[in-house]
């Protein structure tokens, strides 16, 4: 059997940062290149790049390229902060920025450009073999020789620097010969769903049916899915995870009707410092996001939005986590901290 496979990259380095900017999918690939941490942090702010893990990477190597530019260390520090602050809720993001930075403190001035690339590059491998392991691991709580899973927002190879967390298990399944489809809720309001997995599924050959977010619950009601399958952007301690807004609902509707709610993220997405759902800071966007469907007004301009871009899943709706390091299942906070 060959393993799973995808040729969906998020970002690459060549001589210098470049992000598939992800504003413009699925009508246009275009490539950008960032200089710096500024376009670093201003490419995670509008989405240009996002997904919890590629979010990080992105980071690391848009600090590398500052270290390049001004190796001066206060400055780094700065932009090091900068860039940290650019989201929220995930967690991978801080703990990249530091990861580089420490490279950065640790190395000769006329070596910390080499240092910091060296750091990113290997946080960059570290999670594509994070994504295989999960892949592996995932794919087993799906038996069955015509698996249908359902999975929202965009856990894939463009939200990882590997083959995806969720999408991963979903490329994995498929592989193994037994996917017979993959729903993808289309993840209002940026679309992440319908203009990213969507995309990234057809282009990989994996049969996918697009949804609207409300349909998901009368489709998991029908008995028709083995399995939620989805990213978080943040572990509790307490296995409570914040991902997409719209998990939390899935999750309701998949306890309801005892179908498997299974979460994929790799360990550099665990925070125990959070006790529980409610320490994690959710990231609140702009109104226009939900006003607009794209350029598209579909709403009287002044009115007011409610627009988390994440929410909190409690554990007791969790099945199971899957991580590189194995499966914490049933969900508590001592099977949370073996596989973190
Ligand atoms: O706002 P986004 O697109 O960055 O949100 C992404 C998600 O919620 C993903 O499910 C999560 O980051 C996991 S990606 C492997």
């Amino acid at each position: 059997m060959a393993g799973p496979t995808t040729t969906v990259s998020a970002l690459r380095w060549r001589d210098g940062l470049e992000l598939l900017d992800q504003r413009e999918l699925p009508h246009r690939e275009r490539w950008m290149s960032i200089a710096g941490a500024a376009a670093g942090a201003r490419a995670i702010r509008v989405l240009a790049v996002r997904g919890a893990p590629a979010i990080g990477i992105a980071a690391a190597y848009a600090l590398a390229a500052e270290a390049r530019r001004n190796p001066d260390i206060s400055h780094i520090r700065r932009a090091a902060r900068r860039l940290a602050a650019a989201r929220p809720t995930g967690a991978d993001l801080a703990r990249a920025v530091a990861h580089v930075l420490v490279a950065i403190e640790k190395a000769l001035p006329a070596e910390c450009f080499e240092q910091a690339l060296a750091a990113a590059k290997a946080l960059h491998a570290a999670d594509a073999a994070a994504c295989r392991a999960m892949a592996a691991n995932g794919a087993a709580l799906f038996p069955g020789e015509r698996v249908i899973l359902l999975t929202h927002c965009n856990a894939g190879a463009l939200a990882t620097g590997g083959i995806g967390s969720a999408l991963g298990v979903v490329r994995m399944v498929h592989a193994q010969g037994r996917l017979e489809r993959l729903y993808a809720c289309e993840a209002r309001p940026v679309l992440q769903g319908a203009r990213l997995t969507a995309w990234e599924a057809t282009r990989d050959g994996i049969p996918v049916t697009l949804l609207p977010d409300s349909a998901a619950a009368s489709l998991i009601a029908s008995g028709a899915v083995a399995g939620v399958v989805l990213g978080a952007d943040r572990v509790a301690a307490d296995g409570s995870i914040a991902n997409k807004i719209g998990t939390y609902a899935l999750a309701l509707a998949a306890a309801r009707h005892g179908v498997p709610f299974v979460v994929v993220a790799p360990t550099t997405t665990f925070d125990l410092t959070c006790r529980s759902g409610a320490d994690i800071p959710i990231e609140q966007r702009d109104g226009e996001e939900v006003r607009r469907v794209r350029r598209t007004a579909i709403a009287p301009a002044a009115v007011a939005v409610y627009n988390p871009a994440f929410d909190v899943t409690p554990p007791e709706l969790v099945t199971a986590i899957v991580s590189e390091r194995g499966v914490a299942r049933p969900v508590t906070a001592s099977t949370v901290r073996e596989i973190a």
